[in-house]
């Protein structure tokens, strides 16, 4: 036995049950962590399906470590483990983009923060564009804010994949801009603080945004894979 499982708390909770994956708070050397088991479909071959699982729990771990190499906050990464399929994070003490969001639908907007986020958001992103990396699933749930320090820090690389393509940046924050309609249309259009942040983040946005009003009149339909 190497030392990482004897350290593993025996008694993790569940806090989300996804489709393809189950998300875990538990303890890692002490550490409040959370732990991400991608589990096999049952319809799928067996050596096939395992052999996805793990390429997407390797795509999300790189994924992950690449965003934080472009300078965008994301969780450490503690350990990968290739036969239980679980990546461990650190547990980011803060609530979620969504909670605030929401709160500030139901209490009144506090334009200085919404400022903040909103500026946060588009840095990120267009760091992550420039860096060539996707991430693929941007809804306010996926963004956590660090108590004290309000820092944003994103979450689930799940979906990530690296392009160069304005095509796929403009989905990326077609997502964005969708679930920020449907969900937190009293937070004003937020959307367009994200954009202006983009715009002075990354240096090809205006390819990028170009795309996005190409995107925006068809909607993503075309551009939609599996
Ligand atoms: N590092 C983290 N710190 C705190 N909470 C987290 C962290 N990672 C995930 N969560 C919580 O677990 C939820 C699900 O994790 P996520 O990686 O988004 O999985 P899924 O692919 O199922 O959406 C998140 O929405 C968030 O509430
Ligand atoms: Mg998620």
């Amino acid at each position: 036995m190497d030392t990482e499982v004897d350290v593993r708390d025996s008694s993790p909770t569940l806090l989300k049950q996804g489709a393809e994956a189950r998300v875990f708070e538990s303890t890692f050397v002490g550490r409040r962590s959370i732990v991400k088991e991608r589990f096999s479909k049952k319809y799928r071959h067996p050596t096939l399906d395992s052999k996805l699982t793990l390429k997407r729990l390797n795509a999300e771990a790189r994924c992950l470590t690449k965003a934080r190499r472009l300078g965008v906050p994301t969780p450490v990464l503690y350990a990968v483990d290739p036969v239980l399929h679980t990546l461990t994070f650190q547990y980011v003490e803060g609530p979620s983009v969504k909670d605030v969001f929401l709160e500030f639908g139901l209490h009144g907007v506090i334009e200085e923060q919404l400022d903040n986020i909103a500026s946060q958001i588009g840095d990120a992103i267009g760091k992550l564009h420039d860096g060539g990396l996707v991430h693929g699933d941007l809804t306010t749930s996926n963004m956590l804010l660090t108590n004290g320090t309000n820092q944003l820090v994103l979450i689930d690389f799940g979906l990530s994949f690296t392009s160069t393509l304005s095509e796929d940046k403009a989905v990326d924050l077609y997502v964005l801009e969708r679930a920020l309609l449907s969900m937190h249309s009293s937070c004003g259009n937020v959307m367009d603080r994200i954009l202006a942040a983009y715009r002075k983040s990354s240096k090809q946005w205006s390819s990028t945004l170009n795309k996005l009003a190409q995107v925006r009149q068809r909607g993503r339909k075309r551009t939609m894979v599996g």
